[in-house]
């Protein structure tokens, strides 16, 4: 479902930010993407629906390219940034939810319909009217992936969804991730915190200075992580497998 061929990218100042980066992760896949800061994982992310484009190599959705095919890629692919601030856009709740499916021109019986599941699915019905800007930072995180789930993408990319997340916060954002793969979604999540979610992963790719430098099963990656500055989770060290966060 996504595919990346030698992808090279610098932000035009002549340092790779990176480079070579060859991968694919198949249809209703759970990916994770790991890495020290400043690795290249939002830059990677910004490539799947878009927002960046390759200077070297190519990147695939669905089969379709980026680099030509750059709507039809947007309208598979969802995005929830990390700073949740920067994707709201709703004067109240529900309009923001609502946002993404009026840009599709759904039908409005068919929009209100979405909106009501999505914000049922993330718990945040009871605030449909209340302005998004007084809505914790938690509650923000759930709103911009009900937004994103309203619009039925094949493809979700999550940055760092956990940062800053109390445990029913990571719990909540984990269900909805799960939901969104359970649905058949394919999810890519960048995170530091491979504890929360890597128990649930299909897939771990490592990023080391722009470069792809492991992928593959989780449980083949995680040892020796911590020499490219991401911390291997306790219960792995000890051979233990890790305990899922909703148990
Ligand atoms: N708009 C930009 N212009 C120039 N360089 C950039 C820009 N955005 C990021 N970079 C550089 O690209 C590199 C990769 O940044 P990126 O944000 O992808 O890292 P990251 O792995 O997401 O880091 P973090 O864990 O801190 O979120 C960094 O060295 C950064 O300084
Ligand atoms: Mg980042």
């Amino acid at each position: 479902m996504i595919r990346l061929e030698n992808v090279g990218f610098s932000y035009g100042n002549g340092q790779w930010r990176l480079k070579d980066v060859s991968f694919a992760v198949p249809a209703g896949e759970l990916a994770i993407v790991a890495g020290a800061n400043g690795s290249g994982k939002t830059t990677l992310l910004r490539h799947i629906n878009g927002l960046l484009l390759p200077e070297e190599g190519r990147v695939l959705v669905d089969g379709l390219c980026t680099r030509n095919a750059l709507r039809e890629v947007r309208r598979r692919v969802g995005m929830v940034f990390q700073h949740a601030d920067a994707q709201i856009v709703g004067e109240t709740v529900s309009e923001d939810v609502a946002f993404g499916p009026e840009n599709l021109c759904l039908p409005r019986p068919e929009i209100d319909g979405r909106v009501r599941e999505a914000l049922d699915a993330v718990g945040l019905a009871h605030k449909r009217h209340q302005r998004p800007h007084l809505l914790s930072g938690g509650e923000k995180r759930r709103l911009t992936i009900a937004g994103i789930m309203a619009m039925r993408p094949k493809v979700v990319v999550l940055d760092e969804p956990f940062s800053s997340l109390d445990l029913f916060g990571v719990q909540q954002v984990l269900r909805q991730i799960l939901a969104l793969k359970a649905s058949g979604c394919t999810v890519l999540v960048t995170t530091h915190d491979l504890d929360k979610i890597i128990t649930h992963a299909d897939r771990l790719l490592l990023l080391h200075e722009g470069r792809l430098v492991a992928a593959g099963p989780p449980d083949h990656i995680l040892p020796g992580i911590e020499q490219f500055g991401v911390r291997e989770p306790d219960a792995t060290r000890c051979g233990m497998p890790v305990r899922s966060w909703l148990n």
